[in-house]
């Protein structure tokens, strides 16, 4: 408990087991590792579901007929397409500048185009229109911007593939093979949703003052990048480069351990048990290892072993962002886009949360503890110091 001159109030750090808001959208059960979306386990959403399935599901609450489906397809498709003056725009962009933020201010320039109608004069409607706008055009500017900075064509999508596959072929210039469109369909599907995580804290926060849908897109994305969020998934892959091979894992680890350094990809604020989404990246992963892949997914599952052995009382284990990474290697993905990536399939959750947080909305105003100093007096420039 904290106390101010104004009154007393809870103070928790990180806001660990505060509730901030009302949702339908998604569970997770950290002590038995269950995460659900609208009730349905996330394996049975990985195994039988689409992005596009899942998204209509976790933005609209029902799972779509055929019908709502195709017309939800349709109407994303139209969304895909980039704008000649986007073209232009992203061409432009310093080519050493980082995905992350060239997708920030891709979303931006978006909300520039069209500019929505001030807070309160939206209607929901309207708020969930540029919300599926955004989540449809967002794969566009992460292929655009890496297509741009190595100096190749920007490529409109090809509107006879799905939301996945789309984005592989306007990255790489030619359509994918059936395997790799899964494998980044499956990945997106599991990055849709997960509950109040950071990244979609702050697009309640954003949204709350009712501010217009991009710019709370924008906060997630900014939000998202740090590396105790999404952008852990980078750092795994390089730190497995770093160690070399599973005979140099003990060594690493153990003094990584010592030190008290963070190991990346493993630990979890909800999650006390291993995470679900790891377990099924894991085996795509081991399956999926081409030559140069095998050698780290080895040494993955060497460092899981030891961090099992270590810290795994502690509650520590593999999360989310320990195999994805392996995935979209394994798919030709520059190490670089693997948290765009992230934000691409989470923008689904972001933009859901808006819409359900916009039908109870009041602003988030918390309060800090003050610890300062109090009747300090003003002392004039030259009587300081
Ligand atoms: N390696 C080693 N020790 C760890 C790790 C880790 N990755 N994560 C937590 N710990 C230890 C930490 O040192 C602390 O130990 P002690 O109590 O002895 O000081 C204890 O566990 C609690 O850690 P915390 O940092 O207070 O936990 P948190 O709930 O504030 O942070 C976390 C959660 C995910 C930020 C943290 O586990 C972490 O930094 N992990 C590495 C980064 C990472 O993989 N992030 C991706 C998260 S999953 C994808 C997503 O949703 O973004």
């Amino acid at each position: 408990m904290g106390k101010e001159p104004s009154g007393e109030f809870e103070y928790s750090r990180g806001l660990e087991g505060v509730s901030a808001a009302i949702s339908a959208m998604s569970r997770i059960d950290g002590d038995d590792g269950i995460l659900i979306y609208r009730g349905i386990p996330i394996e049975i959403m990985a195994e039988n579901s689409t992005f596009e399935e899942a998204t209509y599901f976790l933005l609209f609450g029902n799972l779509p007929n055929k019908k709502e489906l195709d017309d939800f397809t349709t109407e994303m498709k139209e969304y895909r397409k980039l704008t000649s003056e986007e073209i232009e725009w992203i061409k432009n962009f310093p080519k050493g500048g980082h995905p992350m933020d060239a997708l920030k201010t891709c979303v931006s320039y978006m909300g520039m185009e069209e500019p929505p109608p001030p807070g309160e004069k939206q209607t929901l409607r309207g708020f969930t229109k540029n919300g599926k706008k955004i989540i449809a055009r967002l794969p566009s500017f992460v292929a655009a911007f890496d297509r741009a900075r190595n100096g190749k064509e920007i490529l409109q999508p090809d509107n006879s593939l799905p939301h996945a596959a789309n984005f592989l072929y306007m990255l790489h210039g030619e359509k994918p093979d059936e395997e790799s469109a899964k494998i980044l369909d499956l990945a997106f599907i599991l990055h849709a949703d997960h509950g109040m995580n950071a990244s979609t804290f702050s697009t309640y926060v954003t949204s709350s003052t009712l501010s217009d849908i991009y710019s709370s897109i924008i906060t997630g994305i900014g939000t998202l990048r740090g590396p105790l969020h999404g952008g852990a998934n980078e750092r795994v892959v390089a730190m497995l480069q770093q160690i070399g091979s599973p005979e140099n894992a003990e060594d690493y680890i153990m003094k990584a351990i010592k030190e008290h350094k963070k190991i990346m990809g493993f630990g979890h604020r909800v999650y006390k048990a291993y995470d679900p989404r790891a377990k099924i990246l894991k085996d795509y992963a081991k399956n999926l290892a081409g030559k140069e892949e095998s050698k780290l997914v080895e040494t993955a599952i060497k460092v899981e072993e030891i961090m099992m052995r270590e810290v795994s009382k502690k509650g520590i284990f593999p999360n989310v962002d320990f195999y994805s990474g392996f995935a979209y290697k394994a798919i030709g993905i520059p190490t670089d886009l693997f948290t765009p990536i992230f934000a691409v399939s989470r923008v689904s959750g972001w933009v859901g949360h808006c819409i359900e947080y916009r039908q109870q909305n009041r602003i988030f105003r918390p309060r800090a503890i003050y610890n300062g100093p109090i009747d300090v007096e003003y002392t004039p420039m030259d009587e300081r110091e």
